[in-house]
């Protein structure tokens, strides 16, 4: 006989006595109150047995008719993920049924009485973390996926975290101030969002990609220590760590060098790490140069959790007859590599599988040698000689057993490539501890680059950083040579933060912008306000901005910036659970002053 689900019955009264997670042993022959879903119904030969869940776990409560026939009758309707109260005497489990995975597991609630609050359609995938729904489906009924204990504990870690940063902050003198999000384009060379204003036909706001320019501002007007826990925008293409709205702790201080700003960075980070891991983080942290950092990883973010550095071979092969090497070193080039212990054992095709690897990276190969008993097994072996064979095994420190690959090219696509097959290959050898963090610094990054496509020079960091005083005399002959005040942090090969010192001087400010090919008109156009800021006493400072979502995301371990994020974007920047963006109706456009070329 089916039972019709009727679920409304009113709150009333009702006040919850704890939450599902904490009644214990020590509470036992209290009353109580518990609310929460059902998150499984057990029918045991007339007594039923729900294990009831909110956001802090599972506690079972009992239907027995012989204490109270009517919650037990009603108890037979109920089903997964309706909502209901219980009240009723907590009791201490008989021996064999206590569940001692479950911390409420000792103790079970005696109904005398149910509420039936709203009843749930059966959910479309398994409410517990060994779920069988994929991302897609999990985002699109978001709520239904926060119920499970690991989405919601990325989301509890996240808000600890943030709560930490805040009250440290707080702490050592810093001032949380707002800052637009309907604002002017900040160059952070992302392309941005728009958003076109009713008031001004044809005009548009653009949603910041960080408040880089208002933080500096707020220097100008004395505020000198400022943070923000703040959203930033940048339409670009996503990946596993970019989101196209994410969120960032902003920071920037006055009468401050980089040391200043690291330091104060240490203390919070390495708060971070024990309040939320139990981690004791070695204080002060390591620094590379960006020079040191690409030379031996390959990389300006490089994982420092394992080893197969880069080893350089230039100059043992400088005269040699292999004519990959030898076309790379007269073009200005190098030869590097990496040795890979034991990697003799890899076979002909793993070897060989690798070259479409560092292809993506456009290398035009990978030579490689085995180091064996009786010398070099390798394509190449005949092209060098027994002394340069040698000297190569000494810089790469190969013991017999192992393999060394070789990439011959400029340095840009040699670091390139070796710097992600490294990444590739400790991935794949097993060569990455987890539960392991390794912070590194990376500091005197160059200031600018030359854009050969775009015939200027492009700023590595943003256009508003300082150039190392020591370096400024080559600003005009050898710009490239100049190093820059930024930094970096790196956390197990993601760029956690990044900042600089910035330039306060108006004349060294427009200066840099007109060698990025922003000239006086343009400069006074985009930023104006502030290049005039800059005039009326504007302080020496610097700042850094932290990827909340990415801190989040390597503290908890979630495998995506998704899961760290309430209601992220999907790798095609839609919103699963609203389905944003949208189409908007004409008249809405023709408000707007816009009319749209795309297709239907
Ligand atoms: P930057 O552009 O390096 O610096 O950004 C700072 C940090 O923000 C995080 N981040 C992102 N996280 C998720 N999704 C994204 N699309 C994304 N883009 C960046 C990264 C990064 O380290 N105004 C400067 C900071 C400064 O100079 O003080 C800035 O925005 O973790
Ligand atoms: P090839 O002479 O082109 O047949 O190449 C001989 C070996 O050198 C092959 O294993 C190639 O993968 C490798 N090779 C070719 N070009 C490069 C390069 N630029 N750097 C490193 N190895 C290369």
């Amino acid at each position: 006989m089916a039972t019709e689900r009727v679920f409304n019955d009113p709150l009333g009264e009702w006040k919850r006595s704890c939450y599902c997670g904490e009644p214990r042993a020590n509470a036992v022959g209290n009353e109580l109150i518990l609310f929460g879903w059902v998150h499984s119904r057990r029918d045991h030969g007339g007594v039923i047995f729900v294990d009831l869940r909110d956001r802090t776990g599972l506690c079972q409560v009992v239907f027995n008719p012989e204490i109270d026939a009517a919650s037990h009758e009603r108890a037979k309707q109920i089903r997964s993920e309706d909502v209901i109260g219980v009240r009723g005497s907590l009791a201490k489990r008989t021996a064999e049924t206590i569940n001692p995975n479950l911390p409420t597991g000792e103790v079970e609630v005696i109904v005398r009485e149910i509420k039936l609050f709203n009843a749930s359609q059966v959910p479309p995938f398994i409410i517990d973390d060994d779920t069988d729904a994929n991302e897609n489906t999990r985002h699109k009924y978001r709520y239904l996926d926060l119920r499970r204990p690991q989405s919601l504990g990325h989301l509890l870690l996240r808000y600890r975290m943030t709560k930490l940063i805040r009250d440290y902050l707080d702490s050592v003198g810093f001032i949380d101030v707002e800052t637009p999000v309907l604002t002017k384009s900040t160059p952070e060379g992302a392309r941005e969002y728009l958003v076109p204003s009713r008031i001004y036909p044809g005009k548009f706001y653009a949603l910041p990609q960080s408040p880089q320019l208002f933080k500096q501002i707020l220097m100008v007007g004395g505020l000198d220590r400022y943070f923000q826990i703040v959203k930033c925008f940048r339409d670009e293409d996503l990946r596993a760590d970019r989101q196209p709205e994410f969120t960032q702790l902003d920071m920037e201080m006055s009468f401050v060098q980089p040391a200043d700003v690291m330091q104060v960075i240490e203390g919070m980070i390495a708060l971070l790490f024990k309040e939320l891991k139990g981690i004791e983080v070695k204080r002060p942290f390591p620094r590379l140069t960006y020079e040191e950092a690409m030379n031996r990883f390959g990389s300006d973010k490089p994982d420092m959790r394992f080893g197969l550095e880069l080893k350089d071979f230039s100059a043992a092969l400088g005269n040699c007859q292999a004519k990959v090497f030898a076309a790379a070193l007269q073009k200005g080039g190098v030869v590097k590599g990496i040795c890979v212990p034991k990697g003799g054992d890899m076979s002909r095709k793993d070897l060989d599988d690798l070259t479409p690897f560092v292809a993506t990276f456009g290398a035009k190969g990978l030579a490689w040698t085995k180091i064996t008993a009786d010398g070099w097994q390798s394509p190449i072996a005949k092209f060098l000689s027994d002394t340069e064979q040698k000297e190569v095994e000494t810089i790469a420190g190969a013991q017999v057993g192992d393999a060394i690959l070789f990439s011959a090219d400029t340095a840009k696509i040699v670091h390139d490539a070796l710097g992600n097959l490294r990444l590739h290959l400790g991935e794949k050898l097993g060569l990455i501890p987890e539960n392991e963090f390794a912070l590194v610094w990376i500091v005197d990054f160059p200031l600018m680059e030359f854009d050969p496509a775009e015939k200027r020079y492009v700023a590595l960091h943003h256009p508003f950083t300082a150039p190392l005083e020591e370096d400024l005399h080559l600003l005009d002959s050898d710009p490239t040579k100049v190093r820059s005040k930024a930094y970096d942090l790196a956390l197990n090969g993601t760029e956690a933060g990044g900042g600089s010192i910035r330039i306060h001087q108006v004349e060294l400010q427009k200066k840099i912008l007109g060698m990025m090919g922003i000239g006086a008109e343009e400069a006074e156009a985009r930023f104006g306000f502030l290049l005039e800021a800059l005039t009326f006493g504007a302080p020496p400072h610097g700042g850094i901005a932290f990827g909340i979502d990415r801190l989040a995301m390597l503290l908890s371990g979630a495998k995506s910036l998704r899961d760290v994020i309430a209601f992220p974007k999907s790798q095609r920047a839609v919103c699963m659970l609203t389905d944003a963006p949208f189409p908007v109706d004409a008249k809405q456009l023709r408000e707007l002053g816009i009319r749209t070329t795309a297709k239907e």
